[in-house]
């Protein structure tokens, strides 16, 4: 495993370990991963040298919190717990109160990272930070971050905390690389770190999934980017990673993850469906990219023009019915 040195009093693993699909109905997995695997996994990621691990109060309301703290357990000083705050009501004492519930739930006096889970269009950040620095405080939180945010609002939010907010929680992958623009060149420059999530765009940069063979839970079912045609069109993209693996001995997923974390600010936290799949994202940390083979990628990556916006309505309603 590689980490990033940065100030924390828990370095950082370059991989970390999404936790959404523990006990989330969208993801499907069912109860005997939400009661066993979940577990299994979090375990392993232990072993293996991974000390992020991500969650949020809303992922599966609280369950995902609570199956992530009970299979942390006595190796809490191992690991760097990142969860986050639905901002519906942004004051300082509601910021309080659920940070309260949120670490109850995982089980710890600390959150070592408490995340804004996206900007409130309607509250400027200065009420929530100020509640962000109460917790910072009385030491409940260390370190504070924010997700899905744009560059000028995580600076101002960082302004309104008066101190720095470590991290910008986007989604960055092959498929995504709008945080290429300036959040990545922000975090590079001034000592900030970009956590990627869904770096496997949810499965598809795996090479998995094709027209015959469409992932059936309910979340991806309603993704434009799992639509037939957007799978026929991520097939270069998918040829291409599966090229590069080769030189690897890698598979297609290690190397989507391997690209995501090339630049020196990025961390990602992949969600896992099992040990193996785990396993496997974590080996990507040590696979290092040659030049040559990430400027192929971001090559194959423009190519990939998926269809978007309302032409994809006709497509999904197919999907729903067919
Ligand atoms: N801040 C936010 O707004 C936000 C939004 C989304 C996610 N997140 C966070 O980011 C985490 C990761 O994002 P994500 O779950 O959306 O997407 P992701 O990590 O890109 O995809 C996860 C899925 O990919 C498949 N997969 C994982 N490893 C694999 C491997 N080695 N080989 C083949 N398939 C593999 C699994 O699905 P199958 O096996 O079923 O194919 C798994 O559930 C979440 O758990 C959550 O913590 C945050």
């Amino acid at each position: 495993m590689r980490y990033v040195i940065i100030g924390t009093p828990t370095r950082i693993s370059r991989i970390g370990l999404g936790t959404w699909q523990f006990g989330s109905r969208e993801w499907g997995y069912g109860q005997d991963y939400a009661g066993r695997e979940a577990r299994a996994i979090v375990r392993r990621a232990l072993e293996l040298g991974v000390t992020l691990f991500d969650t949020a109060e809303i992922y599966g309301f609280g369950r995902s919190e609570r199956i992530l703290g009970e299979a942390i357990g006595e190796d809490r000083e191992s690991a760097f717990l990142a969860t986050k705050i639905f901002p519906l009501l942004p004051v300082a004492p509601v910021v309080e109160q659920r940070a309260v519930a949120s670490a109850n739930r995982l089980g710890t006096r600390r959150l070592d990272l408490y995340q804004v889970h996206q900007p409130n269009p309607l509250v400027r950040d200065g009420t929530i930070m100020r509640g962000m620095r109460a917790l910072q405080r009385v030491g409940l939180v260390g370190e504070v971050g924010v997700s899905n945010y744009s560059l000028d609002r995580w600076r101002a939010a960082e302004q309104a905390l008066g101190s720095r907010v470590l991290s910008n929680q986007v989604r960055y992958s092959l498929v995504d690389r709008s945080p290429e623009r300036d959040l990545l060149p922000f975090a590079e420059s001034t000592g900030h770190l970009v956590i990627a999530y869904s770096p496997l765009a949810q499965g598809l940069l795996s090479g998995t999934y094709d027209r015959s063979h469409r992932p059936g839970n309910r979340l991806r079912a309603a993704s434009p980017l799992f639509l037939p045609e957007n799978l026929d069109r991520a097939g270069d993209l998918i040829a291409t990673l599966r090229e590069v693996a080769g030189a690897h001995s890698a598979t297609p997923a290690q190397i989507a993850l391997a690209w995501v974390i090339h630049r020196p600010p990025v961390v990602a936290i992949p969600g896992a469906s099992s040990v193996a799949q785990l396993e496997s994202n974590v080996a990507a940390a040590d696979i290092e990219l040659k030049e040559d083979e990430y400027q192929v990628l971001c090559e194959a990556a423009t190519r990939f023009r998926p269809v978007t916006g309302p032409a994809v309505v006709p497509g999904l309603l197919r999907a729903r019915f067919s």
